[in-house]
């Protein structure tokens, strides 16, 4: 519970003063008033300002600033400025700048610019996350502390070479150890000595920005290993403020599916975990849900802060969209609905120059509130403050779990063969979609979660099978539970060495199949899964591409066969009873009617229903809390839909309006529907 001295949904967002003047800084104090916004999320990216030479710290202007927020009630998301480092320290101390993936070491310049394994960069973040830990532990306007700024970014610099070296000699004890893990025999790559290992980049075994590597098992440790650093100066920082007020809880921004960083890993280690919400205008609303659901599996499932998505339009899109009337504030209540507790923005004020100054903001350049986007941002802020702490810590109740796995990922991308075109994401997305489509709330999971709460796991593409995982998988489906794996599981072990004996592997007697071969072809040809009869909503033909494994029943039901190609009539999808469970395996990438016709299938099997059913683009999902359960219904649509309450009477906690039977949903709307009683 983060919200102990503001007790509604936090609403407001980054603010940058130091950019401006008295004469903005009250007309920003009175436009906040306006627009109900009591956060701001200060000192994000002003480390030279904090800090003008090694040894001369200033916080006047910081002091001022929250002093100032704070006499008209606005309290502080107080960010620690490490996100770029001053020019003078780039000048005087090379080691804070990174060398890219082609080998160039960088001049001053850009954010997210520190090397995370530089000695000074170290002290000095440190440092300044004591000084600012000491300076403000006492002042009640500090609610969370924010530190850095969506870390990212991978470093090749000789330092980062160095640390690479003892990250493995901690997770491997011997070169020999590594020597096997990276099957190094290939290509005479053996190495004898612990400095003969080099990062793996542009100059050794990877090519495309890293989308290609030689050696999978040393490119899946770099990335583990910078992961791991970056998250590591993030420990520094947070123990560093930790020391001085252990109550105020410590975040830092996350960027959703960022590819980079594994956020498993990284949510063990913030108290609350936040991220920055930014979709473009034709990403599909089940994929930010989905993104939503992710973040909030980062702690099992404790609410999360939204913090930041834009009020408008962002300026780094190649075509920068505004979000069109009423979606702000629906975007808004879909972070809510999945989990946040708060609801900021970037920015608070609109820049004057350099990048983002066509990036929206709260106050515009205009500098008034007589716009559509401030006047929008005013009425949600009216109406969270009348919310006040309704839905605050209540939870997604979810009988779903599907397993989203960063090594998993890497691993697949990195991968050479079978197919380009297999993108992890996107097959989870796929599921994903088809419990979204029926309002059936689904928690995204790490392999490490306690699968006993579920009575669906679904582990897409389940490449890499970590050690253990396959015994708890069982354990699950023995105990009665239901779960799905696809095509290309169970291939490899964390080393990224392939599992002999036959695909899948571990999995191979808890799916009872055999994959012999897989097939990859042009994602425009297709194959058919074809069902002689009827499985639960399964019925005729549907369409399946990308990779096609060639598999052999073992003990499991074959439900569907291919319909064409030398391997027609092999199965295409198979179910497996074990124990009191059932384990299917879904042999290709199927179309969106197999994964609804199978998700309505399997989820009728178990009895889980969605809350209430609705019209297609419009969203419906529970929080819960003492027993009170809040339906957020959100149409995406851009026309008035319906839902079906049936006999329940429900009061919209916005509105104070009723419903029930077949209601209406105006266009973009929302409602917060709880039961009359
Ligand atoms: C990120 C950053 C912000 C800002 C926004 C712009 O989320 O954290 O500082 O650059 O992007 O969209
Ligand atoms: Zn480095």
């Amino acid at each position: 519970m983060i919200h102990k001295s503001l007790p509604k949904i936090w609403y407001g967002g980054d603010y940058n003063p130091e950019q401006w003047g008295e004469k903005e800084w009250s007309e920003d104090i009175r436009m906040f008033k306006l627009a109900g916004i009591d956060v701001a999320t200060i000192n994000v990216f002003s480390w030279a300002l904090n800090q003008p030479s090694e040894n001369t710290y200033n916080f006047e202007w910081l002091d001022a600033t929250i002093e100032r927020l704070y006499q008209d009630g606005i309290y502080i998301c107080l960010a620690t400025s490490t996100a770029a480092h001053p020019a003078w320290m780039a000048k005087r101390y090379p080691d804070v700048r990174r060398v890219t993936f082609d080998g160039r070491k960088r001049q001053f310049g850009g954010r997210h610019n520190s090397c995370p394994n530089s000695p000074t960069y170290r002290t000095y973040a440190e440092r300044m996350a004591q000084q600012l830990g000491e300076r403000y532990k006492n002042h009640p306007a500090v609610l969370i502390w924010h530190v850095s700024n969506e870390y990212g970014g991978y470093c090749y610099c000789e330092n980062c070479q160095k640390a690479f070296r003892v990250w493995l000699k901690d997770r491997y004890g011997s070169l020999e150890a590594v020597n096997e893990a990276w099957n190094t025999r290939f290509w005479g790559h053996t190495f004898y000595e612990w400095d003969e290992i080099v990062a793996p980049n542009g100059l050794s075994e990877e090519w495309k920005n890293g989308q290609n590597t030689n050696f999978q098992g040393i490119s899946l440790d770099y990335r583990r290993f910078q992961s791991d650093s970056l998250l590591d100066v993030f420990k520094l920082e947070r123990d560093a403020l930790k020391h001085h007020t252990p109550d105020i809880p410590v975040t830092t921004n996350l960027m959703g599916l960022y590819p980079e960083l594994d956020y498993f890993k990284w949510g063990k280690e913030m108290d609350v975990v936040s991220w920055d919400n930014y979709p473009s205008i034709d990403t599909p609303v089940s994929m930010t849900a989905m993104t939503h659901d992710l973040m909030r599996g980062l702690k099992s499932g404790q609410p999360f802060m939204l913090m930041e998505q834009t009020p408008s339009q962002q300026n780094w899109q190649p075509y920068n969209a505004l979000k069109r009337p009423g979606v702000m504030r629906l975007w808004s209540y879909q972070a809510v609905a999945h989990g946040a507790d708060t609801v900021m923005f970037f920015q608070l004020r609109r820049s004057r120059g350099a990048t983002e100054k066509y990036h929206g903001a709260v106050i515009e350049h205009v500098g008034h509130e007589h716009t559509r986007v401030f006047q929008e941002c005013a009425q949600l802020g009216k109406e969270l403050a009348s919310l006040g702490d309704q839905v605050l810590d209540s939870r997604v109740k979810a009988k779903v779990g599907i397993v989203f796995d960063w090594e998993n990922r890497w691993a697949i991308q990195l991968s050479s063969g079978p197919s380009i075109s297999l993108d992890y994401v996107k097959e989870v997305h796929k599921y994903y979609d088809a419990f979204y489509q029926k309002n059936i709330p689904v928690d995204m999971i790490s392999v490490d979660e306690d699968l006993s709460q579920y009575d669906i796991v679904v582990a897409p593409v389940l490449y890499m099978v970590k050690e253990g995982y396959a015994d708890r998988l069982k354990q699950f489906v023995k105990n009665g539970g239901t779960f799905v794996t696809t095509f290309f599981s169970g291939i490899v072990d964390e080393r990224d060495l392939v599992t002999l004996g036959g695909y899948p592997g571990e999995l191979r007697d808890l799916v009872g199949i055999w994959a012999e071969e897989i097939d990859a072809l042009h994602p425009s040809h297709y194959n058919e899964i074809k069902f002689e009869n009827a499985y639960g909503s399964l019925n005729g033909e549907y369409k399946c591409n990308i990779l096609f494994d060639l598999i052999h029943a073992e003990g499991a039901e074959v439900l569907a066969t291919y319909g064409s190609d030398f391997y027609q009539g092999m199965p295409v999808l198979t179910k497996n009873a074990y124990g009191e469970g059932n384990a299917y395996y879904v042999a290709s990438s199927p179309d969106q009617p197999f994964v609804q016709d199978f998700v309505e299938t399997i989820t009728a099997d178990k009895g889980i229903k969605g809350e209430f059913v609705s019209a297609k683009g419009v969203e419906v999902i529970a929080r819960e809390k003492f027993g009170e359960k809040y339906l957020f219904v959100m149409n995406h649509n851009t026309e008035t839909s319906s839902f079906e309450l049936g006999e329940t009477v429900m009061v919209d906690q916005i509105t104070n309006e009723t419903y029930n039977g077949t209601a209406q949903i105006k266009s973009k709307d929302v409602l917060i529907l709880k039961e009359m009683n």
